[in-house]
């Protein structure tokens, strides 16, 4: 089988390196890919869809499997399924979900699945009224994608207000916060969940915990993930039940009644208050770097887990996952998630230590190569991945391989999964 994987991040380095490892996977592209995807497949450097799905067909393609959720919510699915290709993702209409807070708080209303007490609007005195009626800290959301900053707890009412105002006149998001979500803030624990659909069944994966605060002790601000690990202590069967029957159930049917049955990975963020999930929000795509510590707990091969799901097949699969545990840390460059910052040449040691050797490896990110050096390009690096029959036992060895890897100005968290230890 031959296979593509849109995207150039640690998430799509995973998928391809769990691709890569299976004998049944013949060519492996990328689209458009990074500095080192290119040591595990080839590089395309096609951006228009149409363009791809050409080549997809050209080059025999048999399954195509998106990452991020730029092209998802752009309608890449929609593209390659009118080639008659084979393609794991949402179509556009499905991926509101993620790209619309207003859409997916709507839904969520609709049909029953609990979440905060929210309204939506575009109007500004009615967002105040709101306001006023809400214990603090507020949280207030731009409807649109916002690269991960359209989300502000508020501290005080005046503050929400402020946000609000900003986002409604469009000076904080353009027209992606011309809408916004008023909600109360909810006081929990927080957990991911993924979900593979193929538009009528699912197959739940383990949960993980997410770190998205830049600093040790969920301090500075928010970024895309400094770590995650999985599976989670924090989660039991009763939650795990829960969420399939109170969110992923109900969400499956009503993407159907919609019309818009939802294919692809719904990625559910949800805050654990008092023993209850509410969904906090969707993704419709894998959290990054959640798909780093994912992948190698599947023992099913992922490309037929994502070509079943893709051609509704997920019914007559029975998918295992390795009783071990995984932590990732992830490396940052110097000033993430400020600025961009200078190249630098990344030097990882020569891994003698058998341990690390085998329980451990990289997924590489934010990387370019140049002569064949491989270069911090700059945002999240990479992702150290450790395995192990304990977290502390893979979280050491995570934080074993990072102390091999050198870059000028690298930064990463110390704590990565210390609520589970
Ligand atoms: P979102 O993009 O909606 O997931 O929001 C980003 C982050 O803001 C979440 O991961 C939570 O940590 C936090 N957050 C969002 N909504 C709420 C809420 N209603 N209560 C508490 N925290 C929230
Ligand atoms: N790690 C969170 C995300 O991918 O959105």
């Amino acid at each position: 089988m031959n296979v593509m994987v849109i995207g150039s991040g640690g998430r799509e380095f995973a998928i391809g390196r769990a691709l890569s490892k299976d004998a049944m996977v013949q060519k492996l592209y990328f689209a458009p890919g990074n500095g080192a995807t290119d040591r595990l497949g080839e590089n395309v450097a096609i951006s228009d869809y149409e363009a791809l799905a050409l080549f997809a067909k050209e080059r025999g393609v048999d399954l195509t499997i998106v990452g991020p959720e730029g092209p998802l919510v752009d309608g890449v699915v929609d593209i390659f399924k009118a080639h008659g290709l084979t393609i794991f993702g949402p179509s556009k209409a499905a991926a509101r979900l993620e790209g619309s807070k207003v859409y997916m708080k709507n839904f969520l209303a609709k049909y029953g699945i609990p979440t905060a007490r929210y309204i939506e609007t575009d109007h500004i005195e009615t967002a105040y009224k709101f306001i006023a009626t809400l214990a603090l800290p507020v949280v207030v959301k731009a409807d649109g994608l916002c690269a991960g900053k359209g989300v502000i707890i508020a501290q005080s009412h005046d503050e929400a207000k402020k946000a609000v105002g900003e986002m409604l006149s469009g000076a904080a998001f353009g027209d992606a916060g011309r809408k916004v979500v008023v909600e109360e803030f909810l006081d929990g624990y927080e957990l991911s969940m993924f979900a593979i659909c193929d538009g009528e069944e699912f197959i739940l994966l383990p949960a993980a915990q997410d770190h998205k605060r830049l600093l040790d002790g969920d301090q500075g601000p928010n970024t895309g993930g400094m770590g995650a690990y999985a599976p989670t202590p924090l989660v039991d069967d009763v939650i795990y039940e829960k969420v399939k029957t109170r969110v992923i159930r109900p969400t499956l049917e009503g993407m159907r009644a919609e019309g818009c049955p939802f294919e692809g990975v719904l990625f559910i963020g949800l805050m654990i208050v008092g023993g209850e999930p509410l969904t906090l929000e969707f993704n419709v795509r894998f959290g990054d770097p959640e798909c780093e510590i994912l992948m190698p707990l599947m023992q099913t091969p992922a490309r037929e887990l994502f070509y079943k799901a893709a051609t509704k097949q997920l019914d007559a699969l029975h998918v295992s996952f390795s009783n071990q545990y995984a932590v990732g840390v992830v490396m940052a460059s110097r000033d993430y998630p400020y600025h961009n910052s200078m190249p630098a040449e990344i030097i990882v040691d020569e891994i003698i230590h058998e341990e690390i050797a085998e329980h451990a490896h990289i997924c590489f990110a934010g990387v370019g190569s140049q002569d064949g050096v491989l270069m911090a390009t700059g945002g999240r690096v990479l992702v150290c991945v450790g395995l192990g029959e304990s977290i502390r036992e893979a979280r050491d060895r995570a934080y074993m391989l990072c102390g091999q890897v050198h870059f000028a100005g690298k930064k990463l968290r110390s704590d990565i999964a210390y609520q589970a230890l």
